[in-house]
């Protein structure tokens, strides 16, 4: 069995025949895996928290479609079934305990494909129905692969709405639809946080610092999405006519938090979900201003077993109408692997397909 493995921290990538299947209740074969910007990182050796499950490889893959090709017993799947796998699995705390590792309390977690546990990019693997979440509807089979990296919005969505729950921040007439929710950055992650996140009915407004291509420019059209691009107007100036009441960073740099901090609104909510390995910022730049406007910040990651099926949903009912498959924007063979170092031309999301 082929699988495609890297040697954290220090990273490379190989396509390499594997030795054995670890054993599981379920035997699944692999049909499709994205590959996002955190497996890049690991491939690139950039990401300090990767490591192997045994010795010292690592088989990569976090996104992935697979059909399952042997139940076993008594484990609530059949033969054909299509399952999107999880990533984190729990330790022993509360909160692990609970089925929310997403907000494991003390780090005893491993995740598939990042730390601590074999990833799905090989062409089988076994795992256990706990960690296994059905797709039932057959026709959102290219579609699927995407549920991954969606169920980390529907767990932002979870903290969206429970931080408005707890104030009357609503518009007028009880819709969300006078207020803005600025969006940074505009990779798989965060147009998937503009297209869920408008279909609450804020208005969303994508933000980068350049043009963007084609492709995202009509997503952003059929989602109803505008686009700011910070090169030729500043953040300030369309926060100065439309308020930012909301953001969410899926970028991860000091810069793009340090322009959020500045323009957010009184009473604003600010969700963090990119990540990097940046110098912190001073006090009074970054910490005073967010205490000074009574602004809810949330950092936000992973997302638990009702996020996956949330984000499974989200597709079957909005998938098709709002382009979702404009974001694969390339399938390849597992023998590619230049595409774990490339940027290929207006690349959004790439695919390795396993069948
Ligand atoms: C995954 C998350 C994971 C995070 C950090 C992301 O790419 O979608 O599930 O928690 O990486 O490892
Ligand atoms: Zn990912």
């Amino acid at each position: 069995m082929k699988g495609i493995v890297t040697l954290p921290p220090k990273g490379g990538v190989w396509l390499k025949e594997l030795a054995e299947t670890p054993k599981g209740e379920v035997k699944l074969r692999t049909l499709k895996t994205g590959i996002c910007g955190t497996d890049k990182e690991i491939v690139a050796g950039k990401l300090a928290f990767a490591r192997p499950e045994f010795a010292q490889e690592l088989v990569i893959g976090h996104e992935a479609l697979a059909t399952v090709e042997d139940p076993g017993e008594n484990t609530g799947f059949r033969e054909g079934d299509l399952v999107v796998p999880m990533v984190r699995r729990g330790g022993q705390c509360k909160m692990c305990r609970l089925g929310r590792q997403d907000y494991c309390e003390d780090g005893d977690f491993v995740e598939a494909g990042i730390r601590g546990k074999d990833g799905f990019m090989r062409e089988e693997f076994q795992d256990s129905p706990k960690y296994l979440v059905k797709v039932d509807d057959r026709d959102i089979m290219d579609l699927a692969v995407l549920t991954e990296p969606l169920k980390n919005v529907m767990k932002m969505l979870e903290i969206f709405n429970f931080q408005n729950s707890k104030l009357p921040l609503y518009c007028d007439d009880s819709t969300l639809n006078c207020k803005n929710l600025y969006v940074f950055g505009t990779g798989t992650e965060g147009l998937l946080i503009s297209s869920a996140f408008r279909r609450t009915g804020v208005n969303v407004i994508a933000v980068n610092r350049h043009p963007l291509d084609e492709t995202v420019l009509s997503f952003l059209e059929v989602n109803g999405i505008e686009y700011l691009d910070t090169s030729k107007e500043s953040l300030e100036q369309k926060a100065g006519k439309n308020r930012m009441d909301y953001a969410i960073d899926a970028v991860g740099s000091m810069d793009v938090l340090r322009e959020i901090t500045k323009n957010i609104g009184n009473n604003g909510q600010i969700i963090l979900f990119g990540t990097s390995g940046q110098k912190e910022a001073t006090s009074e730049e970054f910490i005073t201003p967010l205490v000074d406007k009574n602004v809810m910040l949330s950092g936000s990651t992973d997302g638990a077993k009702k996020h996956y099926e949330q984000a499974i949903q989200f597709i079957e009912n909005y998938g098709r109408k709002y382009g979702l498959g404009k974001l694969i924007t390339g399938l390849y063979r597992p023998e590619d692997l230049k595409i774990f170092n490339t940027k290929e031309e207006g690349e959004i999301k790439k695919v390795i397909d396993w069948t």
